[in-house]
């Protein structure tokens, strides 16, 4: 397949990079920074591209089977300040997807995007609070701009937990569809788990215009 990677700079989407070349798609990763992007291989092109505007973004998505992102801002410590940056660069994201005719656009958001009154008490009075509320609260919106606002698009929110660095098993990666993966476990995910269930979602066309959430298992 030919794929775009957004956020290839990033931790978990490195990962994506370079699962996407093992399995022999052509990737082109969109960056910001192309001295950041120390990977080299035949079929990775690295381009720099402005997220937050489409005209920058389009010619890059032309041609391609897919979208794929792992773009994020970091926490937002004591949630004081309002993030924006998920549907900041969603908007122009799909304006260059629709544009340069991509449908299949699939992106990495988290656990506990929206409030449910059954979600542990750790998540609800600390951890939103304090770190991850505000950068959660604006994945949860960019999924419903995607869900409400963008019927022509064929979405896939995939929802880690905590992201860790170390290898994988090759495991099943563990999913759902919903807030979390339930188990009795306190589960995490491996950045390369992430990245195989992202691909093969890609691979497969399955989980279109869904929110998964996914674990290493
Ligand atoms: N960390 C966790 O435990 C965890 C758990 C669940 C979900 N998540 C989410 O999963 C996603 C990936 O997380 P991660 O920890 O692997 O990566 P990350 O550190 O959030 O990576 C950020 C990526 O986004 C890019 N980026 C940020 N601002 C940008 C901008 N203004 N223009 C262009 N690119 C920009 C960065 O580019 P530069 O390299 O140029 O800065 C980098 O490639 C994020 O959305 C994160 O919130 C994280």
């Amino acid at each position: 397949m030919k794929l775009a990677i957004l956020g290839s700079t990033g931790p978990s989407g490195i990962q994506l990079v370079k699962e996407a070349l093992q399995r022999g798609h052509d990737v082109t990763a969109i960056v910001r920074n192309p001295d950041k992007l120390t990977e080299k291989h035949d079929k990775l092109k690295v381009v720099k591209a402005n997220i937050f505007d489409s005209d920058s973004l389009e010619p890059h998505f032309q041609g391609q089977d897919a979208v794929l992102s792992c773009l994020g801002c970091g926490p937002s410590w004591f949630s004081l300040w309002t993030v924006t940056f998920y549907t900041d660069s969603a908007k122009p994201i799909v304006t260059a997807l629709r544009r340069a005719n991509v449908k299949r656009f699939i992106f990495m958001a988290a656990w506990y995007t929206k409030y449910s009154s059954t979600d542990p008490f750790m998540i609800t009075w600390v951890i939103k609070p304090i770190f991850l509320g505000q950068v959660l609260k604006n994945m949860g919106e960019m999924e419903d701009y995607m869900e409400v606002e963008c019927p022509d698009i064929e979405y896939t929110s995939v929802r880690p937990p905590q992201l860790t660095n170390t290898e994988t098993t090759g495991a099943t990666v563990l999913f759902h569809e919903g807030q979390r993966v339930p188990s009795e476990k306190r589960l995490v995910c491996c950045r390369r788990d992430a990245a195989r269930f992202m691909l093969d979602a890609a691979e497969s066309g399955n989980f279109k215009r869904k929110c998964i959430a996914i674990a290493s298992g």
